[in-house]
């Protein structure tokens, strides 16, 4: 009994004083899996099949665009549509998988994977878990397009539907409850796209930038560095992980952030704005579909609510709205299938394409984008007349986005200013 006692003792003891030391002897050799072996080789099973996965994505195609009224001007648009889940987000999504089973995030033990997404991530992410087995959600807002919605099920993901503002947390919650893991690809994206260089080893650096200078360097037979990358922030992951990789090896190119009307970033990346304040009351539907930020009621986290890396971009450029729906428009005219994000791409390189121009610059200049989604994704929204109407009415609608169109049309041919033009002509206040 006295004995009972001082062992209860010895117990509630050490665990108040903290954990014990394994000692060192000689009948016991401190050394234990730390996984089992049966962990390891479905770890192993899922690296080994994400990289077989890699290995077919290959190299997205470059599209080469010469706007006939800027010929000092080259813009090379990536082409990220042409990924078995035709966006930018394959790449993203098999990055992010590959971090969280590195790190034991996602295991075999997990019950689901839960991530909150505008679609694009959500169909890569429904595709990639189903590719090791691992069961996903995707917390959706209630009014997806029903393309988006058909194509995370067609990648065998589950849905749920929730208030716009509601989806971070939704996925949080229902992932810790059971057992499942929230990706949060927001937060996290940081942790997970790669910005370092290959030099010669057996995997390719799966930088976006390191393709473009080896696609580059193959088309024009000698090292060509863009003097501009351009792209949007949706979680920020994919302009931070350029920006990171072109400060590090001090590439000679300018980082410009492309923002939308009422999103945050520009004001956060300009000038540290928001990092205490939502943007509650200021953000207007329906912005540019799958990025910006403003959906979220939290305010501007890094590596939380986004992982948009301030210190490496170079510039930041907003334009209006109906501006990027009226040069939606015009890429699909011209036969480029892209939806609302690439044409702000777009926007912003002929703008830098303009600038150049107006400086009287004899150089020639290039400029890389990505092309980030297909516009079949919007024949029911931005592709859509009425819906335009509708969204847009402070603007003019469809009168207002054809006043953008012509404005923008003229630039290409003739190296106009659409930027000035279209706010001064155009309905609207901006
Ligand atoms: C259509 C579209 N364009 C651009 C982006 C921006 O990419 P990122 O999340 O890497 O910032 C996203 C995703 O967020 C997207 O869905």
């Amino acid at each position: 009994m006295k004995n009972a006692l001082l062992v209860l003792a010895v117990i509630l003891f050490s665990s108040v004083v903290g954990d014990s030391l394994t000692k060192i002897g000689v009948n016991k050799l401190a050394d234990e899996d730390v996984i089992s072996d049966a962990e390891a080789k479905w770890r192993l099973d899922a690296i080994r099949k994400l990289w077989t996965e890699r290995k077919r994505m290959g190299h997205t195609p470059l599209i080469k665009y010469q706007p006939p009224g800027f010929p000092n001007t080259i813009i090379y648009m990536k082409n990220e549509t042409a990924t078995p889940t035709r966006t930018l987000k394959h790449r993203f999504a098999w990055a992010l998988l590959l971090w969280a089973i590195t790190e034991g995030k996602v295991t075999s033990k997990t019950s689901a994977v839960y991530d909150s997404t505008s679609g694009n991530t959500g169909s890569a992410e429904a595709y990639m878990c189903t590719l090791v087995n691992v069961p996903y959600i995707a917390v959706v807002a209630d009014n997806l397009e029903p393309e988006k919605v058909k194509q995370i099920e067609s990648f065998g993901g589950k849905l749920k539907k929730v208030p716009v503002s509601q989806r971070n947390k939704e996925a949080r919650e229902t992932a810790e409850k059971t057992h499942g893991f929230y990706m949060n690809q927001f937060g996290n994206a940081e942790k997970a796209e790669e910005f370092h260089e290959s030099g010669n080893f057996l995997y390719e650096s799966t930088n976006v930038f390191h393709e473009i200078l080896v696609q580059l360097k193959q088309l024009n037979k000698i090292p060509t560095v863009p003097d501009y990358f351009i792209h949007n922030a949706g979680t920020g992951g994919t302009i931070s992980s350029v920006g990171r990789y072109i400060v590090r090896y001090g590439a000679p190119t300018r980082v410009v952030l492309s923002d939308s009307q009422y999103s945050l970033f520009y004001d956060y990346v300009l000038k540290g704005k928001f990092t205490n304040q939502t943007g509650a009351g200021i953000w207007k539907a329906p912005g540019v579909a799958g990025i910006g930020y403003g959906y979220d009621v939290k305010p501007v986290i890094y590596g939380e609510t986004t992982s948009l890396t301030r210190n490496v971009i170079h510039e930041a450029v907003k334009m209006p709205d109906i501006a990027t729906v009226a040069a939606t428009r015009v890429l699909q005219e011209k036969g480029y299938n892209f939806g609302p994000s690439t044409a702000l791409n777009f926007l912003v390189a002929l703008f830098k394409a303009y600038q150049h121009k107006a400086s009287k610059s004899t150089e020639n200049q290039t400029i890389a984008t990505l092309g980030n989604d297909p516009g079949d994704y919007y024949t029911t929204t931005y592709l859509n007349n009425t819906w335009v109407d509708q969204k847009f009415a402070d603007f003019g609608g469809v009168q207002g986005m054809n006043c953008w169109k012509t404005q923008i049309q003229n630039s290409i041919d003739t190296g106009s200013d659409f930027y000035t033009k279209g706010l001064t002509l155009c309905p609207g206040e901006y």
